[in-house]
C-alpha cells in the first residue's frame, strides 16, 4: 500500500478504487496548499496527485525521496520538472481528451462574447447607461467572412477549429507540422487563439511585436497557458487600442494580484481558467488520474504518460 498525497479535494467518489487500495490524504482546504505545506505532505508521500497551480519542481522533486508517480489533474504538465522527475524514475501522467470538447466550447464562447462585446453589453444594462436602441451601438464582429487564426492544431485546437464552419468562418493555422507561419497568421487573422503548451519555446510567444502585427479589429482569445503571451505587452496593445479585444481564460500569474494592470485593462474579459469546467470532463479527469496512479504504483505504464502525443483511444467526451 501507497501513500498518496491529494492536494485538492474532488467530487465525491472520485477517488474510491484510489482509496480502496492506497493511502489516500486530501488537502482539506479550499485553497491550495502554500510551497512549505505541499513538501511538507509530499515529503513521505509515494504518489501526488497535483492540479495545475501546484509546482512539482527540482526542489519539490529532491525533497520527496520515495515519490514514484505524480498524476496531475490536467492535460499541461507546464507546472511539472518532467526532466528532473525523469532522472529520478518519477512517473508523469495527465489527463488528454476528455477535457477536449469542454475547452473548446469554452474558447467559442469566449470568442462569441468578444466578438459581440458581450461584457460592455452586460455592464451598461445593469449601470443603467444604456438608454435607447442606437443604430451604432456595441457594433461587433460578424463572424462569417471573419478569419480564425489557430496557434497549435492539438487535439484542442483542432476541435476549436472543427467549429468554425458552422459559424462561417475561414480557419488558418499553426502547427510543427505544417500550416502557415505564425507572421502570417497574426497579420491575416480576425481572431487568434492560443492552443500551444507552455514550453520554454513558447513562453512569451506573443509579445509587442506580435501585437504590432496583428489587425486593429483583432480579438486575442487564450484558454491555453497565460504565460505563452507578454501580460504587459497585451495590456499596452489594449490600451492604445493595437488589437480590438482579449478574452482570456487563463493568466500569469493565475490569479492576478488585486493591482496587476491586466485587471484594468480596457476591452478585455477575464475568465477564472475555467476551460475544463464541466461535470462530465472533471469527473473524467479525476478518473484518468486515478488510472494513472494506480499503474504506476503497480509498476505499470501510466496508460497516459505526460509528453506522449496522444494515449490509447477514447471516445471524445
Ligand atoms: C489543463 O488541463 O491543462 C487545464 O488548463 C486545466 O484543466
Amino acid at each position: 500500500m501507497a501513500r498518496i498525497f491529494v492536494t485538492r479535494r474532488l467530487a465525491d467518489g472520485a477517488l474510491e478504487r484510489l482509496a480502496a487500495a492506497h493511502d489516500v490524504e486530501v488537502w482539506p482546504e479550499p485553497r491550495p496548499p502554500a510551497r512549505d505545506e505541499l513538501a511538507a505532505r509530499a515529503r513521505s508521500a509515494q504518489g501526488l496527485l497535483t492540479m495545475v497551480s501546484d509546482p512539482v519542481d527540482a526542489p519539490l522533486i529532491e525533497a520527496c525521496p520515495e515519490l514514484r508517480a505524480v498524476a496531475n489533474y490536467a492535460v499541461g504538465s507546464d507546472n511539472i520538472d518532467l526532466e528532473a522527475a525523469a532522472a529520478r524514475g518519477i512517473r508523469v501522467g495527465v489527463t488528454p481528451d476528455v477535457l477536449t470538447d469542454a475547452t473548446a466550447d469554452l474558447t467559442w464562447t469566449l470568442l462569441l462574447a468578444a466578438a459581440r462585446r458581450l461584457p460592455e453589453g452586460v455592464e451598461a444594462v445593469r449601470s443603467g447607461a444604456w438608454r435607447a436602441w442606437e443604430p451604432a451601438g456595441f457594433l461587433g464582429l460578424e463572424l462569417r467572412g471573419a478569419t480564425l487564426g489557430v496557434v497549435g492544431l492539438g487535439r484542442i485546437g483542432r476541435a476549436v477549429a472543427e467549429r468554425a464552419p458552422g459559424f462561417g468562418m475561414t480557419v488558418i493555422h499553426t502547427s510543427r507540422s505544417g500550416g502557415v507561419a505564425l507572421e502570417e497568421l497574426l497579420e491575416r487573422a480576425d481572431v487568434v487563439s492560443l492552443h500551444c503548451p507552455l514550453t520554454p519555446q513558447t513562453q512569451h510567444l506573443l509579445g509587442e511585436r506580435a501585437f504590432r502585427r496583428m489587425k486593429r479589429s483583432a480579438i486575442l482569445l487564450n484558454t491555453a497557458r497565460g504565460a505563452i503571451v507578454d501580460q504587459a505587452a497585451l495590456v499596452d496593445a489594449l490600451r492604445r487600442g493595437g488589437i480590438a479585444a482579449a478574452a482570456l481564460d487563463v493568466t500569469d500569474p493565475e490569479p492576478p494580484a488585486p493591482g496587476d494592470p491586466i485587471l484594468r485593462a480596457p476591452n478585455l474579459l477575464l475568465l477564472p481558467h475555467v476551460g475544463s469546467a464541466t461535470h462530465t470532463a472533471r469527473a473524467r479527469m479525476a478518473q484518468i488520474a486515478e488510472e494513472n496512479l494506480l499503474a504506476a504504483l503497480d509498476g505499470r505504464p501510466m496508460p497516459f504518460p505526460a509528453g506522449a502525443s496522444s494515449g490509447p483511444a477514447r471516445p471524445r467526451a
